[in-house]
């Protein structure tokens, strides 16, 4: 509950040096690499590329965001007036906002009373526009070869229908409709057609296990479930329906039963004769939906209407429901696409993101096709057949922006750079980076050898809270240091706070925070705003608090330099360790657990778990793998421990606390940093604790 995230962040306070000193960015650190070289090192757009840009230098930049931050009022409202409002918003009302916990319930909204639909500005409106016939979606499958398009007018006959299929099943405003589906066509179509008829979405992503899915059935009570038979990942077929099976027996012991599940008959990965069916409860999709009209009125919303609901961890075992709505997301999702990425209408943009996560669905569908852009998106895995496949696709389809995660990034150059050189990439324009922070090796490779020393990388920094972009380099604007995420995009206040919640300015390390909210902020976790409080607002009052740590050089650019409370980041993948714990210590033979954040070469940070046997057990490799198991059935395979640590007993206070200062110092080999351990209950632990690393 509330008062245990508390404890949890209070610990993890701890994390940080205190002090107003510089923090070298714990990113640098553990990549041995220096980023005092790097504060220096001003990398700058061509003249050519600036002189075309949206933003094309600093003094313009400083022009918009000044006046952003003056008058959010004017500055978003003039943005509003280019999308389609069936009625307009109050005038008075563009945003209200209590960010201080200690001044009455937190909340945010903007436009509030205007009527609209994402979907209509996405789809509709630019074919309103003249574009129908202009591309609105790439599909590039698994096997080389395998592909397909739909032009806007197209999509929207996709949409549409399926819109009509899921009122006639009696899906209407405000139902939540969970959507577990691959990198598949029918994903962006299955969330546009919710949307479009004021239908919540809740897109899982599909490498969650069944106990995960169910968990989020559970919580958020689908009308229905849409999914497909099978996807293949490289060689490996993953059979989703029979997760979907397995969730809905759960979720029905937990109860809550799902009536219905659309199915997708995924023809390349299975056959519809080798799928496990239910015939009372499962409809294959192409029987159904192609049956139904190709047009479908729009249900017009309030801006302040839900859109969707997207689960992220916390530091709590329980996932969180973070709650977006329409109005704010609609504009902050666009012009935040067009901004960072410098977006022109012969752009043909690739997203490697999937819409499972936050990223796939504010930069792969809301985002790109609300700014009528051409959007690829594929299905298959970037090591498949071969290293070179993202640059086999870039030249394919001419791709111009291409935003990736560091971790795919780093994988590429472990595997070699004749895989990316071998292939053209001259249509490149822009690179992008999400998810961790971006070692400047990693940049650099990605920028000199990716992008031939000639493509902006546009390092976003954000969150699936965020909804969009919050700290990012506009590409034609700024001289870039590789590593840092630069400055805040329009409208954003970062600040960083130390311990007591005091802002420091100029050359400072601490907690970032944000104050004053942007339209594309969440308004609540569902079912429990209180949570929301405790966890994002009441760690510094007045201001939002994201959970990462930053540092600010002398010249204002920001650093991100991770986590500071229990989440992790693998592979661009959030995870709580809470959620790996109670995974773990549901095992039979697993007395207790402890699990942080390790250096990753590859993953950015890996999961490292110190286990706790039941009296008796014996330690074996057969035990150390089902563990693994365990957490890959309970969560995903995502989340599986890189380690297991067997660990006789775990460092705790006389209180019982576990110091996690202390497990993340012998995960990362850091044997003299261990700080004192004289407040421990029995210090002794941690020699046991060393004594078995290598075992
Ligand atoms: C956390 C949010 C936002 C989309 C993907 C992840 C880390 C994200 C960056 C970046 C440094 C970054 C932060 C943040 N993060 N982008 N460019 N530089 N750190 O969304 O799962 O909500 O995770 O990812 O730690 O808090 P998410």
């Amino acid at each position: 509950g509330a008062s245990s995230d508390k404890l949890r962040h209070v610990e993890s306070m701890s994390q940080l040096p205190s002090g107003a000193g510089k923090i070298s960015g714990i990113n640098a650190v553990v990549l041995g690499e220096s980023l005092a070289a790097e504060e220096n090192d001003l990398i700058f757009p061509s003249p050519e590329f600036s002189a075309d840009a949206l933003v094309s230098s600093p003094k313009q930049y400083r022009e918009m965001y000044e006046r952003s931050i003056k008058d959010p009022a004017g500055f978003w409202s003039e943005i509003a007036d280019t999308f389609y409002w069936k009625e307009k918003w109050n005038p008075s009302e563009v945003c209200s906002e209590n960010l201080d916990v200690t001044k009455g319930p937190v909340h945010i909204s903007w436009f509030k009373g205007g009527k609209t639909n994402i979907c209509y500005n996405a789809v509709d409106r630019n074919i309103e526009s003249g574009n129908g016939d202009n591309i609105a979606m790439y599909w590039e499958g698994n096997e080389p070869g395998q592909d397909g398009k739909l032009t806007y007018s197209e999509l929207l006959e996709k949409v549409c229908q399926l819109a009509n299929y899921l009122k006639s099943v009696g899906v209407g405003k405000g139902d939540a409709v969970i959507i577990y589906l691959p990198m598949l066509l029918e994903l962006p179509i299955a969330m546009l057609a919710c949307a479009r008829i004021g239908a919540v979405h809740s897109v899982v992503f599909a490498g969650f296990s069944a106990d995960s899915l169910a968990q989020r059935i559970v919580d958020c009570k689908p009308k229905l479930v849409i999914t497909c038979n099978a996807v293949k990942r490289g060689v490996k077929p993953i059979l989703l329906k029979d997760i979907v099976d397995a969730a809905l027996v759960e979720s029905e012991k937990n109860g809550v039963s799902v009536g219905l599940c659309l199915t997708y008959e995924n023809q390349s990965a299975m056959k519809r004769e080798d799928t496990k069916w239910q015939a009372e409860r499962d409809i294959w999709w192409q029987d159904v939906v192609t049956k139904f009209p190709t047009k479908c009125d729009v249900e017009w919303v309030d801006a302040e209407d839900p859109l969707f609901l997207l689960y992220t961890s916390g530091s709590t075992g329980k996932p969180k429901g973070v709650l977006h709505t329409s109005g704010g997301y609609m504009l902050y999702t666009a012009t935040t696409f067009k901004y960072a990425f410098d977006y022109r209408p012969t752009d043909i943009y690739w997203c490697t993101a999937d819409c499972g996560w936050i990223t796939g669905h504010s930069y792969v569908t809301y985002g790109p096709l609300l700014n009528g852009a051409t959007v690829l998106v594929f299905e298959g895995t970037p090591n498949y057949p071969d290293s070179g496949r993202c640059w086999d696709i870039v030249d394919k389809y001419n791709v111009t922006i291409f935003y990736t995660a560091p971790t795919l990034v780093r994988s590429l150059m472990r595997d070699g750079s004749e895989y990316v050189t071998r292939y053209s990439r001259k249509s490149l324009r822009v690179l992008g980076s999400v998810g961790e922070p971006i070692n400047p090796s990693a940049w650099r490779w990605f920028y000199n050898i990716v992008g031939d020393s000639r493509c902006p990388i546009s390092d976003t920094w954000w969150q699936t809270e965020t909804g969009g972009f919050m700290i990012t380099p506009l590409p034609g604007a700024w001289p870039q240091k590789p590593g840092s995420a630069t400055f805040p995009f329009f409208g954003v206040q970062p600040v960083i706070v130390d311990e007591k919640g005091q802002e420091i300015e100029g050359e400072c390390s601490g907690y970032l925070c944000i104050k004053k909210s942007w339209p594309g902020a969440f308004r609540t976790l569902y079912g429990d705003h209180e949570r929301y409080e405790t966890t994002y607002f009441k760690p510094f009052a007045g201001y939002y608090f994201t959970g990462d740590g930053c540092s600010r050089d002398k010249d204002g650019y920001h650093w991100l330099t991770g986590r500071v409370d229990d989440v992790i980041n693998v592979s661009g993948h959030r995870i709580g360790t809470a959620e790996v714990e109670s995974a773990l210590v549901s095992h039979p033979q697993c007395a207790e657990a402890a699990v942080v954040g390790v250096e990753h070469e590859v993953k950015g940070q890996g999961i490292y778990a110190f286990v706790t046997l039941v009296d008796g057990v014996p330690y074996s490799e057969e035990l150390r793998k089902s563990l693994i198991v365990t957490v890959r059935n309970q969560i995903g395979a995502f989340a599986a421990p890189d380690k297991i640590h067997w660990a006789p007993g775990l460092p705790k206070t006389r209180s019982g606390k576990i110091m996690r200062r202390i497990l993340r110092k012998i995960a990362a080999r850091q044997l003299d940093e261990l700080g004192d351990t004289s407040t421990l209950a029995d210090p002794g632990v941690v020699d046991q604790l060393i004594a078995l690393s290598d075992c």
